[in-house]
């Protein structure tokens, strides 16, 4: 008899519960059932997620699913919940005049934000965000700043003119997928649904006019379009009379126990240059960059002329958090065991251990788990036939992690299995190589947490760039 190549069959085949299969694919189960019940036809992307889990063929997926009907278009449903309605979180507490206001832009769960406040001399007093989870995350952990659910290319933005204090620095984040150009700023409109999200950025930047402003993103923009994209992005603000610099910075040379790059832009509004804070600690030779020599952080370290710290590794961060085997969670601390510099540092005064829940894993996953190594080819031949190179991979327990993927709780994913523990990491482990103490409180499902923490910011880079900025103000 022909094996039945739907989901559902394929779960009940390998006794998968639904609720975990549809955690693993990172979907709501109301999603998977909508799926199963052939309502909806999944996308190609979820298939290749599901043929990894599942340890079947995506070919034979896609072949299935081509012979059903289409019936909603392909990846709707798959965010974590966009309301129709949009709302505002009101600032809780009176905003401190001594500190100097931000306005976050694409703020998620506020780690860039964060960053900039661990100095004491920010305050963010306004931001906006497209997710629900997200600005219910970010409300919590900045009760002075008004939190907006919007989405920017809509929102009129002037609105925020009316807040009582002017931002003096804007930052934020743009997700880049899907621009196909950046036009000259004369020709951009106020809630223009065609501009892109950049454009969006500097029609806040013109209408505020900060004196400094930071727009971070990921290093694949440096060549994205050959180069076009961050020419036109510079003459975009240039045109706005600023002075745009950027860079690419390494979150382990700053001390956070991955190795996560970002492109950081700068723009000033008195012709001023940014002075870039310099690394403070070192990385192993084999850490290389994601980018090209000519834009490699880790030659920064030459110009360091500090003392400089050997890495945090991934054990220096979470090895007080107790073992859990696939599926188990755990609200408990180790405290048999001398904290490292890091972990105290993260772990604050906190008393109840959160977010320490593990993936629960089928068999099949238990197996490929058990014999992984540091990348796909440690695994016996066939065992997995999809997947990066770095799929289904361990950590390495003595460096600082790869950069952290929003799917960290999933063995398909960038390599995220814990260094010794049969398991994915957990939502706190990836906190933690994020750089979130474990007060920072995050808001929603475990689903919903795991996109926001794999998705922010890292809070030092926020840090780093403010005190630069603070020397030179
Ligand atoms: C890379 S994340 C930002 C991370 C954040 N800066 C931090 O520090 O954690 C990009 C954010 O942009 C938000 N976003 C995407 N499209 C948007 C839109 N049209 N309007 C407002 N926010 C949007 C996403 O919800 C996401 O939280």
């Amino acid at each position: 008899m022909t094996p039945k190549l739907d989901l559902r069959s394929l779960r009940l085949s390998k006794k998968i519960r639904q609720r975990d299969l549809a955690e693993a694919l990172n979907i709501q189960l109301v999603e998977l059932r909508k799926i199963e019940k052939h309502l909806t036809t999944p996308p190609e992307t979820l298939l290749k997620q599901a043929a990894n889990f599942l340890n079947v063929d995506l070919q034979d997926l896609l072949t299935h699913y081509s012979k059903q009907p289409a019936t909603v278009n392909f990846g709707e449903g798959y965010t974590t919940g966009v309301t129709k309605e949009y709302f505002s979180v009101e600032a809780k507490t009176s905003f401190d005049k001594n500190r100097i206001p931000i306005l976050d832009l694409f703020c998620g769960s506020g780690g860039f934000s964060h960053g900039f406040e661990l100095t004491n001399q920010f305050k963010v007093c306004a931001a906006l965000d497209l997710l629900p989870d997200r600005v219910h995350t970010f409300a919590q952990n900045h009760p002075d700043a008004t939190t907006f659910c919007a989405d920017i290319q809509k929102f009129d933005i002037s609105k925020l003119e009316s807040l009582s204090n002017h931002p003096r620095v804007i930052i934020g984040g743009p997700p880049c997928q899907g621009f196909s150009s950046i036009r000259p700023f004369r020709a951009l409109i106020e809630n223009d649904p065609r501009n892109n999200l950049f454009e969006n950025f500097a029609i806040a930047v013109n209408i505020f006019k900060p004196e400094w402003f930071f727009l971070e993103n990921v290093v694949g923009l440096i060549s994205h379009q050959k180069g076009q994209t961050l020419q036109a992005i510079i003459q975009l603000f240039e045109q706005l009379n600023y002075t745009v610099e950027w860079k690419v910075l390494n979150a382990a040379l700053f001390g956070l126990p991955q190795r996560r790059e970002r492109l950081i832009i700068v723009g000033n509004a008195n012709g001023k240059k940014f002075r870039w804070p310099a690394p403070t600690h070192l990385l192993d030779n084999d850490c290389r960059s994601m980018v090209s020599k000519q834009y490699d952080p880790t030659k920064d370290i030459s110009l360091s002329n500090q003392k400089l710290f050997p890495s945090v590794t991934i054990m220096q961060a979470i090895h007080d958090l107790p073992e859990l085997d696939a599926g188990q969670s755990s609200d408990r601390y180790r405290n048999d065991i001398i904290m490292t510099a890091y972990e105290e540092k993260m772990r604050g005064q906190q008393t109840q251990l959160t977010l320490h829940q593990a993936t629960f894993h089928s068999p099949q996953m238990l197996e490929i788990i058990k014999k992984s190594g540091f990348n796909k080819n440690a695994l016996p031949n066939g065992m997995v036939k999809s997947g990066f190179s770095t799929s289904y991979s361990r950590l390495e327990p003595d460096k600082p992690s790869v950069t952290l993927t929003v799917n960290f709780v999933h063995p398909s994913s960038n390599r995220c299995i814990h260094p010794y523990q049969q398991r994915a990491l957990t939502p706190r482990e990836g906190a933690r190589l994020q750089g979130f103490e474990d007060s920072y409180r995050f808001w929603g499902t475990r689903t919903q947490i795991v996109k926001q923490i794999g998705n922010a910011v890292p809070p030092i880079f926020g840090q780093v760039l403010a005190y630069a900025l603070l020397e030179q103000w």
